[in-house]
Formats: structure tokens, sequence, C-alpha cells
């Protein structure tokens, strides 16, 4: 696939069909997170790939999120009963993904959380993953249940930067349109 058609043809899936993801395609996606660039070349960039039960008992965390954030998004969507509903639908079902992968930060040289290196990798797996038919999206929602993920999951220092459910897409997302203004060119 050509680099601009990737770049510009990706979109975020929050619908999956229920068919399996070979794991030599998520060995491939992953394999080029890994080349992404990296503060100091330390590749503090941690992934998780889960599928099976373990995956179930990590739905059944993200659900508990909506309730956390039911209040607050009941006020900014207010009236908009069927937004709210699909909102719900989204975090119990993670739109069926058969696989999440758990994107983790290690600690800069300086001690600070590295999630920029982290999210670079991320847009690599991204346009990597749409490359070979696979819809993914950036989901951090969920990061109010750190905790819980982690206990499940047996992490333990790391920084949990994003949930990705990935998946062969069950829909054709909107291309949402670029804003203006975004670039300011100076002696040109
Ligand atoms: C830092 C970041 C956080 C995001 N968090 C969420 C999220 O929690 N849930 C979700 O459905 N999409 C999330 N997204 C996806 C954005 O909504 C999406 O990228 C944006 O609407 C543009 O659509 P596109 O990816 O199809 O171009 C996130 C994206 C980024 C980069």
């Amino acid at each position: 696939m050509e680099l601009v058609e990737a770049i510009k043809g990706r979109r975020s899936v929050r619908k999956f069909k229920a068919q399996d993801v070979p794991r030599e395609k998520l060995e491939k996606i992953l394999d080029l997170a890994l080349w992404a660039p990296s503060g100091m070349n330390r590749q503090e960039w941690y992934f998780v790939i889960v599928r099976g039960q373990k995956k179930e008992e990590l739905l059944k965390i993200f659900a508990s999120a909506f309730e956390t954030f039911r209040p607050n998004l009941e006020k900014v969507f207010s009236g908009k009963a069927k937004i709210l509903e699909g909102m719900k639908h989204f975090f119990q079902t993670y739109g069926g993904a058969p696989v999440f992968i758990l994107a983790y930060a290690g600690k800069s040289a300086s001690g600070q959380w590295d999630t920029h290196s982290t999210a670079v990798a991320l847009e690599n797996l991204f346009l990597a993953a749409y490359a070979e038919g696979l819809g993914t999206v950036w989901s951090d929602g969920i990061l109010v249940k750190e905790p819980e993920i982690n206990a499940l999951m047996g992490i333990e220092e790391k920084k949990l930067v994003a949930v990705v459910p990935v998946g062969y897409p069950d829909e054709v997302p909107r291309v949402p349109p670029r804003r203006e203004g975004r670039v300011q060119w100076v002696g040109f």
C-alpha cells in the first residue's frame, strides 16, 4: 500500500467482525510499531496483546468505566439519548473486536513517563494494521480503570497509554474533515 493512501485512508474503527485475526498479522503490525522513533532511542514502549478469557475480563472492567463517566456524559449529551446509548454500547462491547492491544509507556531518562514514544509507535501500528485490512481505534476513556486493568494483567511500573481494539472492520467510518489554521509557515 502507498504511504499516502495509508495515512489518508486510515480511520478509527469502532465496529468489528467476529472473525479472528491471525497471529502472524498481529506480529507484523507489532514489528512495524517497534520501528518508530523513540526518546533517546530507549524504546520504552510495551504492548500486551490480549484475546480469549482475559479479553472478556477486560471488557467487564471497560463496561464499568462507562458508569464512572455516565453523570458527566449525561450533562454533555443531555437530550441526545442515542449518542449516550452508542457510547455505552461501545464501552460494553468494544465494537466486538477479537483482540485488544494494551499500549504502555516506560520512563524516559529523566524519570517521566515516555508516553510520546508509545504514541508514535501506535501511529505506526494503526497504519500497518490498515495496510493489513484491519481496523483500530485509540481508546483512553477506560484509563480511569487503569489500576484494575493493570492488576488483572499483572502489569506494574508502566503507564497505560491506550487500549486498542483490533479486528476486521464492520463499518465504513465517515471521514472527518481536517481543520483549518493548524499550520503556520515562517520565512516562505
Ligand atoms: C489521543 C487520542 C485519544 C482518543 N481517544 C478516543 C477514545 O477514547 N474513544 C474513541 O472512540 N476514539 C478515541 N480517539 C479517536 C479519535 O476520536 C479519532 O482519531 C478522531 O475522531 C479522528 O478520526 P479518524 O481517526 O478516523 O481520522 C482518540 C484518538 C487520539 C489520538
